[in-house]
């Protein structure tokens, strides 16, 4: 009885997805363009996945862009894109000598031609790490995601299997997330892994994600370790 309780405990989990939210908010507070607090979003964010590393957890899921952001003005985008640009630029060797590897979620036919080499060429390099995935979810959709393999399965015009449906989706081959974190806030999923989350335990928090420390990301771990996951069993 006593074993059967401490299976059920959650304890580090073995990937982590996470809703940066709140770098608009960020900057307007400091009367900054909404530019500054992405560039303090994605500082933030190289911070935070090597400290979920380090932690030992094997695959962390980063939202970046999701097919809606794609609406926001221009200017906006733009300013995106150059981070994204100088991440790859920058970091892509980092992550190869730390072993990481380097995996792109979503539809790269959305971006600018030269991130998408860009994209492609930085999972190239870092293919086969073997410390861990960091997943950056850029032009992603759930629904859209979902969308794209029902539409191969269809094609293939055979019933599928749960396992054969996931190896359709852009996650295939990493775990489902065992926890969720979402700063800035809002408690909802905005489109993010949907079929991937069935079974996630979720962690919100009003910090604001330039604002999310490592004190809070052992917080929301220690929060996940004390939860009982029954996977829909008593
Ligand atoms: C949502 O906050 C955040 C985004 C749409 C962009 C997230 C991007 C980064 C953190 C940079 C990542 C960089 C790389 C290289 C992957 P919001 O702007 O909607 O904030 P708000 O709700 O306060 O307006």
């Amino acid at each position: 009885m006593k074993k059967k309780q401490t299976e059920t405990l959650a304890r580090i989990p073995r990937h982590i997805a996470v809703i940066m939210d709140g770098n608009g908010r960020w900057a307007k507070k400091r009367l900054l363009p909404r530019s500054a607090g992405h560039r303090a979003g994605m500082n933030r964010m190289i911070e935070l996945a090597e400290c979920i590393f380090s932690r030992g957890v094997e695959c962390c899921t980063m939202y970046a862009l999701s097919t809606e952001n794609l609406s926001r003005p221009q200017e906006e985008l733009d300013g995106l894109y150059s981070l994204f640009r100088e991440y790859f630029r920058k970091n892509v060797e980092t992550l190869k000598k730390k072993e990481i590897a380097l995996k792109i979620i979503g539809d790269a036919s959305l971006l600018p031609e030269d991130i998408r080499l860009l994209t492609q060429a930085g999972e190239e390099k870092t293919a086969g790490g073997k410390k861990g995935t960091l997943v950056l979810a850029i032009g992603y959709g759930g629904r859209q995601e979902i969308l794209a393999a029902v539409n191969e399965a269809v094609k293939r015009g055979k019933q599928l299997t749960e396992a054969e449906f996931a190896s359709l989706l852009d996650t295939q081959g990493l775990p489902d997330p065992d926890l969720l974190i979402r700063t800035g806030k809002e408690q909802r999923l905005s489109n993010f892994l949907l079929w991937q989350s069935a079974y996630t335990e979720f962690y919100f928090t009003e910090t604001l994600f330039p604002d999310f420390s490592e004190k809070e990301l052992d917080r929301a771990l220690s929060d996940y370790a004390a939860r009982e996951r029954r996977f829909g069993k008593i």
